[in-house]
């Protein structure tokens, strides 16, 4: 594999979203050999079974970009101590059906940030159970946490803050090994 690609999607959909940002960091951080391309959740609709029996295109579009991809980033906000129902909603989606979903084996990262001081890690543990059932390669090391958010971007929401740089670095480094061991 010359090129590892990582599909990365954020569980915000606000424009200056520090997830949004973080995926950004991270395509700027990405070690030679892995392109990340990001995938906006915005078009995907709210969760339907009636909607299966003719799919949204936006949903196919993610369920192929997952498939495609050879690992997968995702920017996780913690929404009252757990993930975002942005989330949740996009991944019920790519579940969908559950034989065929495109996140069985796939490696996953995870990134989050918060102006509190736990850095959104509850969302992470709690997004971990999910992809657990998955059947997910979780990658659990390094984590990424960024606390107390405030001041650590700039104003095209770049995350700019030493620690946090190098751990996104780590991580990332971390995550092409796991991908394409030698
Ligand atoms: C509905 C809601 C619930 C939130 N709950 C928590 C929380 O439980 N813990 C926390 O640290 N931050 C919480 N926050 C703050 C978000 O983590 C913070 O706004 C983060 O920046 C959201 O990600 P975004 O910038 O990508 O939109 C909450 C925000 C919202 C909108």
């Amino acid at each position: 594999m010359d090129v590892v690609r990582v599909l990365a999607f954020a569980g915000s959909l606000r424009k200056g979203s520090l997830h949004k940002g973080l995926i950004e960091t991270s395509k700027s951080l990405a070690p030679e050999g892995m392109e990340i391309l990001a995938f906006d959740l915005a078009p995907i609709p709210l969760y339907n079974m009636d909607l299966e029996s003719d799919w949204p295109k936006p949903v196919l579009d993610f369920k192929a970009a997952i498939a495609s991809a050879d690992g997968v980033l995702i920017a996780c906000p913690e929404h009252n101590y757990s993930f975002s129902g942005v989330l949740k909603n996009a991944i019920d989606w790519a579940s969908r059906p559950i034989t065929e979903t495109p996140f069985r084996n796939k490696p996953v990262i995870l990134q989050s940030t918060s102006t509190g001081m736990m850095g959104g890690s509850r969302a992470q543990y709690h997004l971990r159970q999910v992809l657990g059932y998955l059947e997910c390669r979780q990658m659990q090391f390094p984590e990424v946490f960024i606390p107390n958010a405030k001041d650590k971007f700039d104003e095209k929401v770049r995350l700019i803050d030493e620690r946090g740089t190098a751990q996104i670095r780590k991580q990332l480094e971390a995550f092409k090994q796991f991908l394409a061991p030698g």
